[in-house]
């Protein structure tokens, strides 16, 4: 495994004049467009490096972008691993780990997500300040990697308290205060959405919204203690009462409208790191 990640890294490394990224970004459903604010100085296709999984969801082009963004130097992964396409929970922490063999010393997530709180309205963005693993699994399971990180990482605070101060910050100063919340992410395997009663369930357990990713990845960044920011664009309203039929076309049109927003805020976030 360790091997994998080392030759992922250097395939990189070697096709990129050695670039060393400072932040790692990963983009979710519907949320590539972010990748236009990096002056991209290289493109690798996943399908080139190494050990690393493609991606089979149409809507995650599934290229490593190395460049800047506001001045700062990135590694944009657009298009990530989920479970529900079949891969291990490695695999789906794979990027994540190659980045951190890259040098990065910092994460920023984005998802697509359900929204359980009543309060939230569509394509509002969540700052990610805890969460809940519904998923079967994680990639910590089997021998501990120890040059990675420990055994049993501490999960007190997996989202980074200085990012979460430094988004809210800046979402201040960009007048989005009114449409940036802040919670709880519950993650599940998926594919398919969840029963009304699910949805009943997870905001029971305490949950602001739901989606099927980020969390393995956040385990993986943790253990291998990464500081990690993550934004959950709320695509669609699963509180009594809001709740219908999940059409894939409004999920994609709600988180393009939110891009825009997401942008300038991930872009303030990084630009001051
Ligand atoms: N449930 C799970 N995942 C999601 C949802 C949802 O309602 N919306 C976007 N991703």
């Amino acid at each position: 495994m360790l091997n994998q990640l080392r030759e992922a890294a250097a395939y990189i490394q070697a096709h990129s004049d050695n670039f060393l990224p400072e932040t790692g970004i990963i983009l979710g459903t519907g949320l590539g467009a972010l990748a236009r604010e990096v002056e991209v100085e290289h493109e690798i296709n996943y399908a080139d490096i190494p050990h690393f999984p493609l991606s089979t969801v149409e809507s995650h082009a599934g290229r490593l972008l190395l460049g800047r963004m506001a001045g700062k130097k990135v590694a944009v992964l657009q298009g990530r691993f989920h479970y529900y396409e079949g891969y291990t929970m490695q695999q789906v922490a794979m990027p994540v780990r190659v980045l951190k063999l890259l040098g990065i010393s910092q994460l920023v997530v984005s998802n697509a997500a359900g929204g359980l709180n009543p309060d939230f309205n569509m394509a509002d963005l969540m700052l990610i300040d805890d969460h809940i693993n519904l998923q079967p699994g994680n990639p910590l399971i089997g021998a501990n990697l120890d040059e990675l990180g420990p055994r049993f990482p501490d999960m007190f605070a997996p989202y980074d308290a200085g990012l979460l101060a430094r988004a809210e910050a800046a979402a201040r100063a960009l007048g989005q205060a009114g449409t940036t919340r802040r919670g709880v992410y519950a993650s599940v395997p998926g594919p398919m959405l969840e029963t009304p009663a699910e949805y009943r369930y997870l905001r029971t357990i305490g949950a602001d919204a739901v989606g099927m990713s980020t969390v393995p990845e956040v385990i993986a960044a943790r253990h291998l203690n990464l500081p990690v920011l993550a934004v959950s664009v709320i695509t669609d309203l699963c509180a009594p009462g809001h709740l219908k039929p999940v059409v894939l076309a409004d999920i994609f049109a709600a988180a393009a409208q939110a891009e825009p927003r997401l942008t300038a805020l991930v872009k303030a976030v990084v630009a001051e790191l």
